[in-house]
């Protein structure tokens, strides 16, 4: 546990190629030896969206020039490396099976542990890595495919306390620039425009606002955007931004509120958190940053939010997930199969402490009053 751990980290569920070496040396924050990521923007942005087979050949044909990169800029070799840890999911399988497999072949020649890593667990414990964040934390995990609130209690202990019920936030961020005729990916893109726009010109939804529970919905908001531009069309530069800055607005102020119910849901269920968290993709948006930093404020907590770099997908996430894992035993087979689908709450720690004492204590009671003679008899 004391003794300092280096991992090699590879990302490839969508479309970054990354890989990264961190040495953790305890709880945290780590150290990142380094961090290289190729987005494949350029192959995907023709078609507004990222295409699944194109993203899988272009891990194949780019993987091991990054993790060759990796190296070197840490100065490692595989041998010195404690263990090797990959992405398993969930995202796009194509990708996942060509990070996984490499992990699994460096792991097999360099005889170090291979390390199956969710891709979800590694955004939720990446301020482990940057700020040492004692559990327990509330993360609020924003990224293309996933909207969460999640109450963070330990490794591999994950309890959803909220979740969109249709499209994540960084998905409507996407659908919302592709139909205001904006680059892909589309939340740097709209977020740029509606710094310069009026919010409000333009009145639009703040769908889920004041429920009691924590979930989030926002196709509404993003159809909303749509019959707006239609309306206006053809679109003016001003028009764009506006409807940009209108959207976002919108955004924050759900954001906000979706965030203050959950926490109150986590203070009930699990006591005060350590910290407010903030991870993925969408993390990286300024406004909503300082809309999670006014939210934590008023709850008595803290922001903790990656820099933008650390928020979006990259191998040192999936490195660190890793080297936690490692130092509690978590390590996998070279039969560790990669997922589509792997939601957090399916991830598992280490085995629950048992109060061993007690229960023996109970158990032996249990038994001896049953072969206790009576004291009459
Ligand atoms: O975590 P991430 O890099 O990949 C996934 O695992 O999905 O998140 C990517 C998502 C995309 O939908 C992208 O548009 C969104 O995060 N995103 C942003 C910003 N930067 C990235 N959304 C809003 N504002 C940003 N600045
Ligand atoms: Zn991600």
């Amino acid at each position: 546990m004391g003794s300092a751990m280096v991992v090699l980290g590879i990302e490839t569920t969508c479309d970054e190629t990354a890989a990264a070496v961190v040495e953790r040396l305890g709880a945290g924050p780590g150290r990142i030896l380094s961090n290289v990521v190729l987005s494949q923007i350029a192959e995907h942005a023709a078609f507004g969206g990222v295409v699944p087979e194109i993203a899988a050949r272009a891990h194949v044909e780019a993987l091991d020039l990054i993790i060759a990169q990796a190296m070197k800029e840490a100065g490692r070799s595989f041998a010195s490396l404690d263990g090797i840890a990959a992405a398993a999911g969930p995202g796009l399988i194509g990708g996942v099976i060509v990070g996984l497999t490499t992990a699994k072949a460096i792991a097999l020649v360099s005889e170090k542990p291979l390390i199956a890593v969710n891709h979800l667990e590694a955004h939720a414990l990446t301020a482990r890595l940057t700020d040492g964040t004692p559990f327990p934390y509330c993360l609020f995990l924003a990224s293309g495919g996933h909207t969460q609130i999640v109450a963070v209690l330990g490794v591999g202990n994950y309890v959803r306390l909220g979740t969109t019920v249709d499209d994540a936030i960084g998905e409507a961020y996407d659908k919302v620039a592709k139909l205001l005729g904006l680059a892909y990916p589309g939340g740097p893109e709209v977020e740029k425009q509606a710094f310069d726009g009026d919010a409000t010109r333009v009145t639009l939804p703040r769908p889920m606002l004041g429920r009691p529970h924590a979930d989030f919905s926002l196709s509404g908001l993003k159809t909303a955007v749509r019959l707006e531009a239609e309306r206006r069309a053809p679109l003016s530069d001003a028009d764009v931004r506006d409807l940009c800055a209108a959207f976002q607005q919108s955004v924050v102020e759900v954001v906000a509120d979706r965030l203050r119910a959950g926490l109150k849901i986590f203070r009930k269920q699990h006591g005060k958190p350590t910290a407010l968290v903030a991870a993925g993709g969408v993390a990286a948006n300024d406004a909503i940053r300082k809309a999670l930093q006014q939210v934590a404020f008023e709850a008595g907590t803290v922001l903790v939010a990656p820099p933008p770099e650390l928020c979006t997908d990259n191998g040192a996430m999936i490195a660190w997930a890793g080297a936690e894992r490692l130092a509690l035993g978590l390590t996998d087979t070279l039969a560790a199969l990669p997922h589509a689908r792997w939601p957090l709450a399916e991830v598992t720690g280490p085995p629950l402490p048992v109060v061993a004492d007690i229960s023996i204590i109970d158990m032996l009671n249990a038994g001896l009053s049953k072969i206790a003679p009576a004291k009459d008899g």
